[in-house]
């Protein structure tokens, strides 16, 4: 566990669940998942699985205290449109409150991300959700919501892999008390072979591991959050013993060095969930 700027802990290690469409297979990663210990799920709108997740976790039985649960609105929209998208996200998770909310992926343009903040805000304000945050932000995204905010994101999740390890970003992030989230660590099976592997493997000989703890375990030593998906019961298992690892300093510096600065998932500023139709053609941009 780990403290959020304002207190709340949350668990380092999180079942990702992106792509797990199926009912039954999510509810089965996300019961097993719980079943040996999780307490964080990530989910989103965007995912449509979020009806999956909530009857998971209400069939676990485990208190609904006891686990953290982020998930993501779908794309920035009118205010009565969020707040009913928001609703709908609570009812699908079988819940009165979020533990963490995300702006899923940042506008091109800063006044629209500034008027989903405000909403985010008034969540927080109303206690809906227990913190409140970014995904896919970039530095100058962070920059220009500070314009107008009152409340700085307590978290963003990027894409972090050894691939693309974030050194600047995280750097930034933690001058202002912002927690970092990784998301796709294992780069779509880009380190199970060739370069990445070739360095991975090494260090998981020497730690008695495989090579998706080494990535886990490589995030966890920065002080990042994991949030591996998997629908594979075994993988589950194997991914969340990674936090009992530790990673020698070398480890962690062949790590980033290894790096060749490459994404594997959306750039966000380019993305296509960055143009807001409603928004454009209100402004004629
Ligand atoms: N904020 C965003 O924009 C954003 C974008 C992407 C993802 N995310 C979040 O981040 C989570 C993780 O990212 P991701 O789902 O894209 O990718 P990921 O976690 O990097 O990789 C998932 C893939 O790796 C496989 N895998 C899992 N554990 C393994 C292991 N121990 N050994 C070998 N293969 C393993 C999985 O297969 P099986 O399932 O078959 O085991 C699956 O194919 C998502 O699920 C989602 O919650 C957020």
């Amino acid at each position: 566990m780990r403290k959020l700027r304002n207190g709340v802990m949350m668990p380092e290690i999180g079942l990702g669940t992106f792509r797990i469409k199926d009912p039954d297979t999510c509810m089965n990663a996300v019961g097993h998942a719980l079943k040996i210990g999780y307490r964080h799920i990530d989910t989103a709108q965007m995912y449509q699985n979020e009806a999956f997740v909530g009857e998971a976790i209400a069939l676990s039985k485990v208190d609904r205290k006891e686990i953290f649960i982020t998930s993501k609105q779908r794309h920035h929209m009118p205010l009565e449109d969020a707040k009913k998208a928001f609703e709908e996200t609570l009812e699908n998770l079988q819940t009165d409150y979020l533990d963490l909310f995300l702006i899923h992926w940042p506008n091109h343009d800063k006044e629209v991300n500034q008027e989903t903040w405000r909403f985010f805000e008034s969540l927080y304000e109303q206690k809906k959700v227990r913190a409140i945050g970014v995904s896919n932000f970039q530095r100058h995204h962070i920059m220009d919501l500070y314009e107008t905010a009152h409340i700085k994101p307590f978290a963003n999740q990027v894409e972090l892999h050894p691939g693309l390890p974030q050194l600047a970003l995280k750097r930034y992030l933690d001058s202002e008390g912002i927690m970092t989230i990784s998301y796709g660590p294992f780069m779509k099976g880009g380190v199970f072979e060739g370069h990445y592997a070739e360095t991975l493997r090494d260090i998981a000989r020497k730690h008695h591991a495989t090579i998706a703890q080494i990535v886990i375990a490589w995030g966890l030593a920065r002080g990042i959050f994991m949030i591996p998906k998997s629908a594979t019961d075994k993988r589950i298992e194997e991914n969340f013993k990674a936090k009992d690892l530790v990673l020698d300093s070398s480890d962690i510096m062949r790590i980033n060095e290894s790096s060749r600065g490459q994404r594997v998932y959306t750039d966000p500023d380019n993305s296509p969930w960055g143009i807001y139709k409603h928004y454009e053609t209100k402004k004629s941009v």
